[in-house]
């Protein structure tokens, strides 16, 4: 299985168009040592023709550029992306599904809750209906529940569902429902090596353990170091777990939840431009490197 990023920032990508906080100013004057990154997606496939997208993001047309291997050309219009699985109903996740309206019928794949805000606070699905439309098929949560998409035959998919945050414009903001995030098991069924991916991830429920213990590779939640990294800049009162991302640093943080994996790969993913992981020569991306932590940037990939 090849698993491409082809966005590895959070919302707002890194540098955000109005942001001028250090890390966004840095990079904007090259006077700091980091990488610009498109927002959050990555794409999976086994025979590197099929892909599965895991979002879509408003920088999906770069992000398409920037990897050809998702237009194969193989007749006058063809895409190479086969399917698109959404984990949660976010912009940042989901709009660049309206840069796909001139295709055929997109296969997507979410949640009922998902679906419920793609039609409802964020009408997404509704608008393609005008367009291409959509072919909408349920990702179930519950234990046990797995699915397979058929284009890409070779691949294995399970969900879980996540304790985080659904987006500001669903009807059940403040009211946490099972569905509204989830995190995702893909396995190449040919190898039974498996990536587990969950780019917002608010908390380390019990149900986690066995998954993230038993991934060859984890790609998981990188949005912010500290829970108070927006405030403390000014930027927000907006905190880390309160929009439902697990900090990195301190007590119950990511690094001490990744210290107690021996088996996968560890990689952040979703990296909010405030954080100073991006930073290649910052102490903190210091301290990522001593506990085996990777930080995920455009054009990444990994082959399991
Ligand atoms: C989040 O995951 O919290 C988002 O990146 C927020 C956003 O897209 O505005
Ligand atoms: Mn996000
Ligand atoms: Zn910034």
């Amino acid at each position: 299985m090849r698993i491409r990023v082809l966005g590895s920032a959070a919302g707002g990508g890194f540098p955000q168009w109005n942001c001028n906080c250090p890390n966004c100013d840095g990079v904007r004057r090259g006077t700091v040592r980091a990488q610009p990154r498109n927002q959050s997606s990555i794409a999976v496939s086994n025979d590197g023709k099929d892909w599965v997208l895991f979002n879509a993001s408003p920088d999906l047309l770069a992000q398409i550029k920037a990897f050809p291997d998702l237009q194969p050309a193989r007749a006058l219009r063809d895409t190479g992306i086969a399917a698109v699985v959404l984990i949660d109903a976010q912009i940042d996740h989901t709009t660049g599904l309206l840069m796909l309206r001139e295709g055929k019928a997109l296969e997507i794949y979410c949640t009922d809750m998902v679906r419920e805000d793609l039609t409802t606070g964020n009408p997404l699905f509704n608008i393609l209906g005008h367009f291409c439309g959509v072919n909408w098929h349920r990702i179930a949560t519950a234990p046990g529940s797995g699915f397979s998409i058929p284009a890409v035959p070779g691949l294995r998919f399970a969900a879980v569902p996540l304790r985080s945050k659904a987006p500001p414009y669903s009807p059940h903001r403040e009211d946490p429902h099972e569905g509204d995030n989830i995190g995702v098991r893909i396995e190449d069924t040919a190898s039974g090596r498996n990536v587990f991916y969950a780019p917002g991830l608010g908390e380390i429920e019990p149900h986690l353990k066995p998954l993230l213990e038993d991934a060859d590779c984890v790609m998981v939640d990188g949005t912010f170091w500290t829970d108070d990294e927006m405030v403390r800049l000014g930027i927000s009162k907006k905190r880390a777990r309160e929009i439902g991302h697990l900090p990195q640093s301190g007590p119950g943080g990511m690094i001490s939840v990744m210290d107690g994996l021996s088996k996968p790969r560890k990689i952040l993913i979703h990296i909010n431009n405030t954080n100073p992981i991006l930073v290649e020569d910052s102490p903190e991306r210091a301290q990522l490197a001593a506990h085996g932590i990777e930080v995920a940037y455009d054009g990444m990939e990994v082959e399991l």
